[in-house]
Formats: structure tokens, sequence, C-alpha cells
């Protein structure tokens, strides 16, 4: 396994994992399960932000800790929709984050993405010093995955300041971001056996925006 794949092994992430796969959780236990899930994804995700030694002053006496470093930028870039899921949480925990949304959906057919909104206000400053976490719960062929980390790419944010986060991975999809982008973090929680025929991971949990949004009718 490539070194920059993190699969984050933990009996609770596998206990949520087990609910989301479940045909017959609900839209809200499902919704709950995952947003459990997300804090593990994150906080694991986030291990590789830049930090500065800090100095503080506690109740007992003065002491030296750290924090993340104030100077960087930080995107979080949620794929429209299924990716709307774990930005409300990624916000939560980097609230100076900024948020950009990336519009894309599948052609069924080609399973190619096609977009349909990128806006972003200005040029990114210090692309150096700009840390991008990409949203997607279901890394299945990584086509859009791979047009997500190029759209920064070519920004000139190094690929190393950019973690793919994913719920469920499809070792198509990370076979696909490995090879385009080497020094790319993929965090997951786990790699399924394969996609089918359709382009859908398996056994993975079905359309995941399906399940987030309820428009299974
Ligand atoms: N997108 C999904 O929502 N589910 C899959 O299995 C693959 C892509």
């Amino acid at each position: 396994m490539n070194k920059n794949v993190f699969v984050v092994n933990h009996p609770l992430v596998a206990h949520n994992l087990t609910i989301l796969r479940d045909k017959n959780t609900d839209c809200e236990k499902f919704n709950c399960a995952l947003k459990r899930i997300s804090y593990a994804l994150f906080f694991e995700g986030t291990r590789f932000l830049p930090t500065v030694e800090a100095s503080v002053s506690t109740p007992i006496c003065d002491t030296k800790s750290s924090m993340i470093n104030p100077d960087i930028e930080i995107i979080v870039s949620p794929i429209l929709r299924a990716g709307l899921a774990f930005s409300d949480i990624a916000q939560e925990i980097l609230p100076f984050c900024h948020i950009h949304h990336l519009g894309m959906y599948r052609n069924e057919a080609t399973l190619e993405p096609i977009w349909y909104y990128n806006k972003m206000k200005g040029k990114i400053k210090n692309p150096e010093c700009t840390y991008v976490f990409v949203l997607d719960p279901m890394l299945a062929t990584g086509n859009s995955g791979y047009d997500a980390v190029h759209n920064f790419v070519k920004q000139n944010i190094p690929v190393e300041n950019i973690v793919f986060i994913s719920l469920i991975s499809a070792p198509e999809g990370i076979s696909r971001l490995n090879a385009a982008y080497p020094g790319l973090k993929i965090v997951t929680s786990k790699i399924d056996e394969q996609l089918n025929e359709k382009g859908y991971i398996v056994p993975g949990l079905g359309d995941a925006g399906d399940r987030i949004f309820n428009t299974v009718y």
C-alpha cells in the first residue's frame, strides 16, 4: 500500500461504517453515523498541518505548547453533492477555513465528471502556504477526484499540501489518484473490493448522495 494512503482503523469507525452500509438504515441514522466517522477522518487528515510553538499560561503556570501555524490558509473543498456531508464537520474543526465548492456530476455512460460549479473569488495569494482538503465520501473511479485535485495543483498548490478525504475508497480510484499525484495524501475509513460495471463501489453503500439527502424514492 502506498505510504500516502491512510486507513483509519478504529472500532468506532468500523461500527459506524456497518450502519452506513446497511440498506435498511434510514436517512437520519445514516447522517448521524456519517457525522461520527467524519470526525475521525478529519482528525487523521489534519494531522499533517504545520504547527508553531506557542506559550500559554495555565491557571497553574506558564508552559510551551503548539498551535496550527496562523500564517497558512486552509481550503476545504467538498465535491457536490455528497461531499457536503463532510463540510459542516470540517468547518467545525477548522473554523478559519475557506469552503470552496466544486460542482460535478457523473456522466453515467462515460463515468467522466461534468463540471457545473467552480467559483473562486480572487487568486490564491501564497500557494506554498495553502493546504487543501478535498471531500468526497466515495472515491470510486477517481475521475472527479482527479479533476478536483487538478483544480488546486494548477494554482501551484504543492500536491503534498492536499489531502483527499473519503469514507470508502475503491482500489481503482486510489490507483488513479496515486498515479496522477504521487504526493497526494488519501485518508479513508475503508478500501473496498472493486467497482462494478456501473462504477459503484462493491460492497460500498450505494449512492452516497441519495442516502445523505434522502433522494431514494
Ligand atoms: N458514488 C457513490 O455514491 N457510490 C458509489 O458506489 C460510487 C460513486
